[in-house]
Order: structure tokens, then C-alpha cells, then sequence
């Protein structure tokens, strides 16, 4: 089962991506961008003011590519549970954010450019937090991290769970750490359990 934890930056993803490290110690943890060199490439244009977002998003997808292959198919494949803080939702979002008046439809756009070969997450555990408090609390370490930016992305997270509804668990994170994590690692367990109620395929 794939869950992925989503939200705007300084929503406490990482937080509670930490958290179930010691819930499920068998599980996989994985994170977008990933540690690979695409990764690293993807860093390095997140540090550049001036990187085409174009050039952006297929650096930001190459990256997913690589980590499909390499990383969740075969832990899949080999019955794991993997935990990833952020996928494709993020591109979806943050892409769509930073293509605006370049392409139409940014974010079905980029949705569109996944859809033959990403493997959708089983659930999405989003963290709710006001574009403000998310900003304040991330700093503001890279060009997608300023309040103005995250509003729209955070529209645009709400678009994609207003497409699939059934996909997404939202939590409240404004709340103290400690109510945040309890509350993720409420929504994982519900998930397992449901998981385990019909046969799920990989
Ligand atoms: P993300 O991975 O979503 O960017 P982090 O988990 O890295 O978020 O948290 C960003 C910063 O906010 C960190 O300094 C973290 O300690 C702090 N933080 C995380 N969750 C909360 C919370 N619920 N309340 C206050 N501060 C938080
Ligand atoms: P990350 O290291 O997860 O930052 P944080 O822990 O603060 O949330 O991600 C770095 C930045 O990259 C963050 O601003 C979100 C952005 N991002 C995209 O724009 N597109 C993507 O596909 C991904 C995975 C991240």
C-alpha cells in the first residue's frame, strides 16, 4: 500500500513522516524530491530564481520517474508498506501554481503528463495549514515557499481533492505537533485496516 503524506510547505509533513518511522518500523519511508542526482538537480534549480518552471516541472518529474522505478514499484511489489512525504500530488500543485499563463489548465496538464505511467497513491494524507502559517513556519529557503505562492497552491490541493474526494484525508495542521502526529498516525492505522478488509492490488 502507498500512502503519501501532502500539504503546503511548513504544514508538518516531515513532522509526522518522522513520527511513523517508529509506528512502522517495517515500512518503507520515502520522500520527493528524492536523494538520487535527480534530486539533487531538482535542488539546485529550486535554488535558482530564474529556472524556466517548464524546465521545472520535467526536472521535478524525471525525479518521480527514477523514484518509481527504483524505489516504490519494487518495494510494492515486495508487500511493503511505503510512506512517502510528498509525490505527485506536490507537481500537481506546485507545478500547476508555477504554470499558470504558461499552459492552459496547468494542473490537468500536468496531471495529464503523469497519468500514463505514475502509480496513483492508495490515500493521501493532506495537512491543512493557512499559506501564512505554513511560510512563516518554513522560512523562506526557496522560491516556492512565499505566502503568495502557497495560496494558490493551496487552491490548487483543494482542486485535486475535490476531483477525488475518496482518496484524500484531510488534517487539521494547525494544531500542536503532538495532535497533528496523533492524528496522521490515526488515519494510517484506519487505512490499514480497511486495506486489510478486501484484497488490494499492488
Ligand atoms: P513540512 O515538511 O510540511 O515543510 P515540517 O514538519 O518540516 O513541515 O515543519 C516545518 C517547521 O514547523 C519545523 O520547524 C517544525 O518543527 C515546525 N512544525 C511542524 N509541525 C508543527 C506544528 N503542528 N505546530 C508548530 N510548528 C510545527
Ligand atoms: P521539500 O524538501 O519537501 O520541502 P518542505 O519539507 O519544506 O515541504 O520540497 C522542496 C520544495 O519543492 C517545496 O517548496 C515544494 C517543492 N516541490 C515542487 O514544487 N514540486 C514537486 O513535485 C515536489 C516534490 C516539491
Amino acid at each position: 500500500m502507498l500512502i503519501t503524506l501532502e500539504g503546503i510547505d511548513g504544514s508538518g509533513k516531515t513532522t509526522a513522516w518522522e513520527a511513523l518511522h517508529d509506528t512502522y518500523p517495517d515500512a518503507v519511508f520515502t520522500r520527493e524530491p528524492t536523494t538520487s542526482w535527480y534530486g539533487e538537480a531538482v535542488r539546485r534549480s529550486l535554488a535558482d530564481d530564474d529556472a524556466d518552471p517548464l524546465a521545472d516541472l520535467f526536472l521535478f518529474t524525471a525525479d518521480h520517474a527514477d523514484h518509481l522505478s527504483r524505489v516504490v514499484r519494487p518495494a510494492l511489489d515486495a508487500g511493503k508498506l511505503v510512506v512517502s512525504d510528498r509525490y505527485s500530488d506536490s507537481r500537481y500543485a506546485y507545478q500547476g501554481a508555477a504554470l499558470s499563463g504558461v499552459v492552459d489548465r496547468p494542473v490537468e496538464y500536468v496531471r495529464g503528463i503523469h497519468v500514463p505511467f505514475t502509480r496513483p497513491p492508495d490515500a493521501t494524507i493532506y495537512l491543512d495549514v493557512d499559506p501564512q502559517v505554513g511560510a512563516e513556519r518554513a522560512g523562506t529557503n526557496d522560491k516556492f515557499e512565499r505566502a503568495g505562492y502557497l495560496a494558490a497552491v493551496r487552491e490548487n490541493y483543494e482542486r485535486l481533492i475535490g476531483y477525488e474526494p475518496e482518496r484524500f484525508v484531510r488534517v487539521d495542521g494547525e494544531r500542536s505537533p503532538e495532535a497533528v502526529v496523533e492524528s496522521v498516525e490515526a488515519a494510517v492505522e484506519r487505512l490499514l485496516d480497511s486495506a486489510g478488509d478486501g484484497v488490494r492490488e499492488n
